[in-house]
């Protein structure tokens, strides 16, 4: 299945909905592609990061110039990076997205290397992206940080990847949807209408993106420029969606981890000698700047009465109350307090989750919520990135019992709904394309991690920098 929707050197994930190249997909396939080809796992990364722009930014989509215009919308003639994005040093000779998605990245490199490290020193794999990485993550933390507290700020629901969430019903209320007929959905084409978000939320998708472009793709302030409404001092204009979410930061975090554990493998000095200090001295900063990451996340997003994460919104500085899976996902951390871990499993297993009780895998959103959806794409259905990130969350802080359970559900739900986007969460009946590139990818790597006993250990990085 990984074969069929591989293109030369990059997978799709979904020949027929999603025809190009997905930043965050792209991260997840090639952390199951490593067990079966690390090669072909670590084209995958390259070829994404090649797509980067000047200012460090990783396009959320890299079009394939051999598919019509027609398959995919928004497609390149509405993003139109390479003369846009001029500004924001956008690549010249291919097309991309202007938008980011969550920061999987630095990990699934340091997996993909961990797969063959001796291929990935032949090729020199770490030390080419590594600048690469570096930069992404620059961009993220310095241009990103609009709210000033250290997080990284999104301004699309497509960047956060869980696009039409309940959790953004909030802020993106406040956007006024693009006029229907100026644009033409081609999501409609592949899905039933039922499992995908609405024409009105599509249509404030497109005007928000529209906004972005038309403003060169510029971001507008830093924690020095203050964007909030009121504040009265920037002369830059705030897009209107603007959050800080708990999963793309975690991810950010757990990848900041791994940036220093592929620092350190850098740095390795050839002959163990006294000069390895410097070297081990940049992974132990990076490491010190993602536990203290960790800390600014539960400052900032940690609701201790409803134990769970909670995105905020940076228009008006308040918490969003909406319980979505992206508030579980802050269980990835190792730094996370064991009370907090022990909080967020709580969570996950009692009546908002369900799991282990009602549900066989992690719902997207709140089982008792008012939007809840069984089917419609990110308001309710089960997803295997969200149940892989998850599973490798409840191994990491001594849930063994639980995550056996879940990559049990996990791998019955894939191979039963023929890899299925996204799945019901009480049945497991699949929604959305099938045959979908994550899904695959991740199941491998939880069979993988099944025979070898190695669940886990993907993210037990803490000590990165000491040893
Ligand atoms: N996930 C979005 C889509 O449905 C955009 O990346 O097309």
């Amino acid at each position: 299945m990984l074969w069929a929707n591989w293109t030369g050197t990059s997978t799709v994930p979904s020949r027929a909905l999603y025809p190009h190249q997905w930043s965050w997909d792209s991260a997840f396939i090639a952390i199951g592609l490593r067990h079966l080809s690390p090669l072909r796992a670590q084209l995958e990364l390259e070829t994404l990061l090649s797509a980067q722009w000047g200012d460090g930014r990783v396009p959320h989509i890299v079009f394939n110039d051999a598919v019509p215009l027609d398959a995919y919308f928004p497609g390149p003639d509405f993003w139109r990076s390479a003369t846009a994005g001029r500004r924001a040093g956008a690549p010249a000779h291919l097309q991309t997205s202007g938008i980011v998605q969550p920061p999987v990245h630095a990990l699934a490199v340091w997996l993909v290397h961990r797969a063959d490290p001796g291929l990935s020193r032949a090729r020199s794999f770490l030390a080419r992206l590594r600048p690469r990485l570096t930069a992404w993550h620059r961009y993220l933390l310095d241009a990103r940080d609009v709210g000033g507290a250290g997080l990284a700020a999104v301004l699309h629901p497509w960047e956060q990847g869980m696009d039409n969430s309940p959790c953004w019903d909030g802020p993106l209320g406040r956007v006024e949807p693009a006029a229907p007929g100026g644009f033409r959905r081609a999501d409609l084409d592949h899905g039933v209408p039922e499992d995908r978000p609405t024409d009105t939320d599509y249509g404030r998708y497109v005007r928000l993106a529209a906004e972005y472009r038309d403003r060169e793709y510029i971001d507008s302030a830093g924690p020095s420029t203050p964007t909030v409404e009121g504040s009265g001092t920037s002369t830059v204009e705030a897009p209107a969606f603007l959050v800080e979410d708990p999963a793309f930061n975690a991810l950010l975090i757990a990848s900041e981890y791994a940036l220093a554990l592929i620092e350190a493998e850098l740095d390795r000095p050839a002959r163990p000698a006294r000069t390895d200090r410097p070297a081990k001295r940049a992974a132990r900063v990076r490491c010190e700047r993602a536990r203290a990451l960790t800390e600014t996340l539960v400052a900032r997003l940690w609701d201790p009465e409803r134990e769970i994460f909670l995105c905020r919104d940076l228009r008006t500085d308040a918490l969003l109350t909406e319980r979505g899976v992206t508030g579980l996902i802050p269980l990835v951390l190792p730094a996370l307090p064991p009370r907090i871990a022990a909080a967020l499993v709580r969570t996950a297993c009692g009546p908002h989750f369900g799991l282990g009780g009602v549900t066989r895998l992690v719902p997207s959103y709140d089982l008792t919520g008012p939007a809840f959806d069984l089917r419609r794409y990110w308001r309710g259905p089960a997803w295997f990135n969200t149940n892989w990130l998850v599973e490798k969350g409840l191994r990491l802080h001594g849930e063994r019992a639980r995550a056996d359970a879940l990559r049990e559900a996990v791998l019955d739900a894939a191979g039963a709904s023929g890899f299925a986007e996204y799945v019901d969460p009480y049945t497991g009946e699949g929604c959305g394309a099938r045959g979908f590139g994550w899904t695959a990818a991740l199941t491998l790597d939880l069979l993988h991690d099944g025979r070898n006993g190695t669940g886990g250990g993907d993210l037990r990085t803490e000590r990165c920098g000491h040893e």
